[in-house]
């Protein structure tokens, strides 16, 4: 691959927890993922993005990190995340970690000896009186502490921010990227980029953020083929696209596709503003379907309104599983056609829908508890992965899975999939085959098929279509190579998306 592969790369996130686990003990790890790498070699992405997979207490699915430099033992040991990189990178997968700048636990050495000395105070956000910010969990944004004073945290009360203003704070971030990149990482996913410098009144986007990644980019450029890829939630595109100037980061999550609902004038918007802003810095775009942080895809877009929304997550909203489903399958060949990267998230290559019925007890994410149980939160998406079999806990390790797994997942295993051309599985394996060969980086133009179709051609000469609208529509000239769904004569039905050559 080229050093620019990062341009047009199809990269798999990876939750640790809910992979596949490897010593039975009902959570996933290394030695899971290890032995899974085959089959994400096999399905086409170039590169692993795993979440944080630090020591950690866990109050927030790792990202409260205790100990930047070493591997939660759960997961496994520092000597197993370095065979894991040389095996992925025998097998051509690229590695990208999760960076976590914003806060820490409560349990690093720094908090615990800020507790301890109030003169260690410095390199986290300490204040004889909050203020009244809320935390993006529910709840205030301050603890108070023993001797009286108050620290903050945007998050978790377990997750203390640290102060920017502090040089000492800088210094150890730029040793830990080192850590990592002189261990291989490829990449580095910046958590929460956005919110790490403050001021006594605000702490989102402020100007001074952008000293931080500019010398984080000095430091990857130290080494060949390092990218740092942008945790921003920012509407604005414009202030979004300061974090992709050339000396910045590589590339951000394109959060924007992600929320958009699924109609052709929404996203025909959200993927034109997209590629201009993308263009004023010379970055390559991403498309994000999904994460560990939102609704799974099928269960977004089976409902009436299929917009998402951090604060306005739809809970429970009556979902059409079969109509989601479709579309999530259109969805993926739209993502994978455009111009630029491309995210899937574990489970997205077998259909998984939202699991909403995690018994309340057994949830484990904090937004439930913080939004006093208001908010159902993250859990089900995280649920662990189904790879065979037919009953719980699917091939996934030996035992009960830290979260239960529906009755109802022996189609959805990857064994199931595999062996079922017309699976989702099967789907995306094509469609990154075909990707690699003729999309990713480069650009495209629209073509006019009215206002319910999305229909664009890539440099290749590849065109995708879609039919967004309640009825079909006839294909434009062309040989079909792959699509979403049957297809009827040469009319498109609703919901489809297809792949023509010329
Ligand atoms: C964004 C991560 O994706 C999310 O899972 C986490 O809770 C917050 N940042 C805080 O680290």
């Amino acid at each position: 691959m080229s050093d620019t592969w990062w341009r047009g790369a199809a990269i798999y996130q990876v939750y640790p927890r809910s992979f596949a686990d490897g010593n039975g003990d009902g959570v996933g790890d290394l030695a899971g993922l290890r032995a899974r790498l085959p089959y994400l070699a096999d399905l086409g992405v170039n590169a692993v993005w795993l979440t944080p997979w630090y020591p950690s207490p866990l109050a927030d699915g790792g990202y409260d990190v205790a100990d930047y430099r070493d591997i939660e033992p759960v997961f496994g040991t520092l000597e197993e995340a370095e065979t894991l990189i040389a095996e992925a990178h025998e097998l051509g997968l690229k590695i990208i970690i999760d960076v976590v700048p914003n806060h820490s636990s409560d349990q690093s050495a720094w908090f615990q000896e800020a507790l301890r000395d109030r003169s260690k105070r410095d390199r986290f956000w300490f204040r004889d009186e909050p203020n009244d910010w809320q935390s993006i969990f529910g709840g205030p944004a301050w603890t108070q502490v023993e001797d009286g004073q108050w620290y903050l945290h945007l998050f978790a009360p377990e997750q203390p921010d640290f102060n920017w203003d502090n040089p000492e704070v800088h210094q150890e971030f730029h040793d830990v990227l080192r850590f990592w990149f002189d261990r291989g990482v490829d990449g580095i996913r910046i958590d929460s980029a956005a919110l790490c410098v403050k001021s006594d009144t605000a702490f989102e986007d402020l100007d001074e953020v952008h000293d931080i990644y500019r010398s984080w980019r000095r430091v990857a450029d130290e080494y060949d083929e390092r990218i740092l890829v942008g945790e921003v939630w920012l509407p604005d595109q414009e202030r979004l696209s300061r974090y992709l100037r050339q000396d910045e980061m590589h590339t951000a999550f394109n959060f924007d596709f992600l929320s958009c609902p699924w109609d052709p004038a929404a996203l025909r918007q959200v993927i034109g503003r997209t590629l201009d802003m993308h263009a004023t810095v010379g970055a390559p775009p991403t498309w994000v379907l999904s994460n560990h942080d939102v609704a799974r895809v099928v269960t977004r877009y089976g409902r009436a309104d299929t917009s998402w929304a951090n604060n306005d997550r739809k809970d429970g909203a009556e979902t059409n599983l079969e109509l989601g489903y479709r579309r999530a399958r259109a969805a993926a060949l739209l993502a994978m056609a455009l111009p630029g990267g491309v995210y899937v998230y574990q489970g997205e290559e077998l259909g998984l829908p939202e699991v909403d019925d995690i018994p309340d007890e057994l949830r484990q994410d904090p937004m439930w508890t913080r939004s006093g149980h208001t908010v159902k939160g993250r859990d089900g998406c995280r649920v662990p992965l189904p790879w065979s079999g037919e009953e719980p806990p699917y091939g996934f390790g030996a035992g009960d899975t830290w979260l239960p797994q529906p009755e109802d997942w022996r189609k959805l295993t990857a064994e199931a999939q595999a062996a079922d051309l017309g699976s989702m599985l099967n789907l995306y394996r094509t469609a990154l085959r075909l990707r690699r060969e003729q999309l990713g980086d480069g650009t495209m133009e629209w073509l006019d098929l009215g206002a319910n179709v999305l229909a664009f051609t890539r440099d290749s000469g590849l065109t995708c279509v879609v039919n967004l609208g309640p009825s079909a529509v006839e294909l434009p000239p062309g040989e079909v190579v792959l699509s979403s769904g049957p297809l009827e004569g040469d009319h498109l039905p609703s919901d489809t998306a297809v792949w023509l050559t010329s």
